[in-house]
């Protein structure tokens, strides 16, 4: 049996459900205390006094960390600073307000309770400086912010065209603040022994975090230990090192015990990031015909006043479609908020959504099919880069979405379809994510009882890593999934990068691929030297390994391979392995691709819209496991439905605070909003991503769904709306 891409359940999963899956909210450590955050009140200014006696004096307080007694760290606090993977903190070291909800003390008690009180009772007074709220007045002062994640902000390519431009179509599309809600909110167990820390935190990238940490406290990386089995959801807002991880280090130090902080649910909403505002202008234009003249895509997103954080919303308009002209550029608009930052799918969600409603308004004003128009300009390689696409199967997924869809049967016209006295609207939009990978390691180990524990310094997100290595392993080794262990979430554990940007399958697997590999080579090369061994001299490559045992390919006895290990000194082996992109990374351009179709309904008196459906066919490579990788492309194709009807964070003009910092008025889908999801995979094989060709899929199952929404809705209504979320009022208007 292939273990590789078959619907493997969850190996994690039997201990997520009975709860003994140990998140950091959960770890309990002697002599630990609780830290509660007191946040600011003000979007700008000083703290002029801060009262601290009255909270200092109340039943349990062991500490009131403020500006005014916080350790000194080295560099002010800012040596861990590589933004944006290491960001601007606030460890408490002055007495500036940057954003509202910036931590301004931390109060440590006995009980949670008790810190959590004492906290209520810090009472700041501020010298209040005026805030810069306004995104449409500050958006004339945005400036470049350079490099995005390595890529220059702006682009520009320039040709002849084949024809003139018969229409052009030129709007702005906006997408609001979204806050990242995972079920697991932000937490951290520090504790100190020696000069050394043990982080027991929620983190994508345990390594980013004990770097980052080693720099905050001036200390060696093998001074900071990371421990991270298990992740309640991150979706980027875990992929940096927040301000409260260095505080709870920082009290558990002062305080000489383990300190646990867990933010609260409305604390995740202002100093742990979100996905930036934006204001995206795009003009496209083509010729009668529907070849793309043009594509201009002009990005403004918020940023702090303390960080350039950039939302790298056009970078896929430079490589989706075959056009002689494009043009792009990024600029941020710092404003008095917490600095956002990555999520799912960041710049690529928001992005296609914006070119996914120009090139709608497009084929409309043309008078062609959209998917039409789209394989006009299907680009053979990579228009900006001039590179080979390592694989590209959007044309694939554009026959195979349209036909699961039924989109043949659409009546163009706007207000053309019903479903009963419901409006019925169609639309389409493309989905795409670039396919990374990065340099990691694992290492495989079996005991002579001949159990294998794999281990690599990854991390689950609850996406499926622990189940996906567990089968590349079993398989690589010829064990049964029973047999094989997978370890993750330890900084002890050979280096892995952060489980972010869609990489950890294509970085990690060939690692582990690596480490089975060797671990195999090891073992058939002892179970040939060993006379008791059913394959005694035979030549390695008539040894079958299968099931855990060990033969000959020709068929006779076999043994569990572990009596080798037994006959032979009796201990464990083990084999290291690494991998990481070799010279066709810069050869190739890599990336993902998807077809989204969405149906809405919209009641005409109610303006009230529904998604019943929705079909999304994909080209990632090869899937390692078909539950849990359906699974997050489900996972991102609710987001999108979410991100296109409900997401939005609403900030106070006039202060600075989020009023909807919680779960009430934060909208995210329910079980109750989602109907049908059909999305799938088409045939792809990529030589080139990695030794599996497994592309990552984390992400792009976010991006293309908003677009395809507002599409639909226009198509149902003849309402064009360009700012998210779409709700119902502005289907009435
Ligand atoms: Mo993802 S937003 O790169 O964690």
């Amino acid at each position: 049996m292939n273990l590789i891409g078959a619907g493997i359940d969850r190996v994690d999963g039997p201990a997520k459900v009975t709860g003994r899956a140990t998140y950091s909210g959960d770890v309990q450590l002697p002599r630990m205390a609780h830290a509660a955050l007191v946040l600011a009140t003000i979007a700008n200014g000083r703290i002029a006094r801060l009262e601290t006696a009255q909270a200092a004096r109340m039943p349990g307080v062991l500490l009131v960390m403020s500006h005014a007694n916080a350790p000194v760290l080295p560099a002010g606090g800012r040596a861990g600073v590589d933004p944006p993977s290491g960001r601007v903190l606030s460890l408490l070291q002055d007495d500036h307000v940057h954003y509202d909800r910036e931590p301004i003390a931390v109060v440590v008690a006995e009980t949670l309770e008790q810190a959590a009180a004492a906290a209520a009772c810090v009472a700041a007074h501020y010298a209040q400086a005026p805030a810069l709220l306004d995104f449409g007045a500050a958006i004339a002062q945005a400036h470049s912010p350079g490099k995005i994640n390595g890529e220059a902000a702006d682009s520009a390519r320039q040709g002849a065209t084949a024809a003139p431009a018969a229409q052009r179509v030129t709007e702005v599309y906006t997408t609001p603040i979204e806050n990242h809600n995972p079920m697991e909110p932000h937490a951290t167990v520090a504790a100190w022994s020696g000069g050394s820390v043990t982080l027991y935190d929620t983190t994508q990238g345990i390594s980013g975090e004990q770097k980052t940490i080693a720099k905050i406290f001036g200390l060696d990386p093998d001074q900071v230990h990371v421990i991270c089995p298990y992740v309640g959801g991150g979706f980027g807002c875990k992929g940096s090192v927040w301000s409260h991880v260095a505080l709870a280090a920082m009290a558990a130090r002062v305080i000489g015990r383990p300190v646990k902080l867990v933010l609260e649910r409305p604390q995740m909403f202002g100093p742990v990031g979100a996905r930036p505002r934006t204001e995206q202008h795009l003009s496209v234009a083509a010729t009668a015909a529907g070849d793309f003249t043009e594509i201009r895509h002009d990005v403004f997103s918020h940023t702090s006043r303390i960080e350039d954080f950039a939302e790298p919303a056009a970078m896929q308009t430079r490589l989706l479609y075959a056009c002689p002209n494009v043009s792009t550029s990024h600029r941020v608009v710092p404003l008095n908020l917490g600095t956002p930052t990555f999520q799912r799918a960041p710049g690529h969600s928001t992005g296609t959504y914006a070119l996914g409603c120009a090139l709608d308004e497009l084929a409309i004003a043309l008078g062609v099919d959209p998917i039409e128009m789209r394989r006009r300009n299907e680009p053979a390689q990579d228009p900006e880069t001039l590179q080979p696409w390592s694989s590209r199967s959007l044309t694939e997924c554009y026959t195979a979405a349209a036909a699961a869809f039924g989109w043949a049967r659409r009546s163009p016209q706007p207000r053309s379809m019903r479903a009963g006295n419901r409006l019925l609207g169609w639309g389409y939009a493309t989905a795409t994510y670039p396919a990374k990978r990065s340099a990691a390691k694992a290492r495989a180990l079996i005991t002579p009882d001949g159990l294998v524990v794999v281990s690599s310094g990854t991390q689950d997100l609850g996406t499926g890593t622990y189940t996906v290595m567990t089968q590349i392993a079993a398989q690589t080794l010829g064990f049964p999934l029973a047999r094989v262990r997978f370890e993750l979430g330890d900084s002890a554990l050979p280096p892995a990068p952060v489980s972010g940007g869609s990489q950890s399958v294509a970085s990690v697997a060939p690692a582990v691929q690596a480490a089975a590999s060797g671990l195999r080579d090891k073992l058939v090369a002892l179970a040939v030297r060993d006379e008791a061994s059913p394959v005694f001299r035979a030549a390695a490559a008539d040894v079958v390994l299968e099931d855990g045992n060990v033969g000959l390919r020709t068929g006779g006895r076999r043994e569990p391979i572990g009596a080798s290990l037994v006959r032979n000194g009796g201990e464990s082996i083990s084999a290291d392995g690494a991998a990481e992109a070799g010279p066709e990374a810069r050869k190739y351009s890599m990336h993902s691709f998807g077809a989204v179709f969405a149906e809405v309904e919209v009641d005409p008196q109610l303006g009230s819209l529904r998604v019943p459906r929705v079909v999304a066919r994909y080209g990632i490579g090869k899937l390692m496991n078909a539950k849990t990788g359906r699974s997050q492309l489900l996972g991102g194709v609710v987001w999108g439905i979410g991100m296109a009807l409900m997401e939005e964070t609403r900030v106070d003009p006039h202060v600075g605070r989020v009023v909807n910092a919680n779960l009430a008025e934060y909208h995210v889908p329910t079980h109750a909003d989602i109907c049908s999801i059909d999305v799938d995979v088409v045939h792809e094989e990529d030589p080139y991503i990695d030794s599996l060709g497994a592309k990552g899929i984390g992400e792009i199952g976010i991006t293309g769904v908003p677009a395809a929404i507002v599409n639909a809705a226009y198509h149902a209504t003849g309402i064009r709306v360009r700012d998210l979320p779409l709700t119902l009022d502005k289907l009435l208007g």
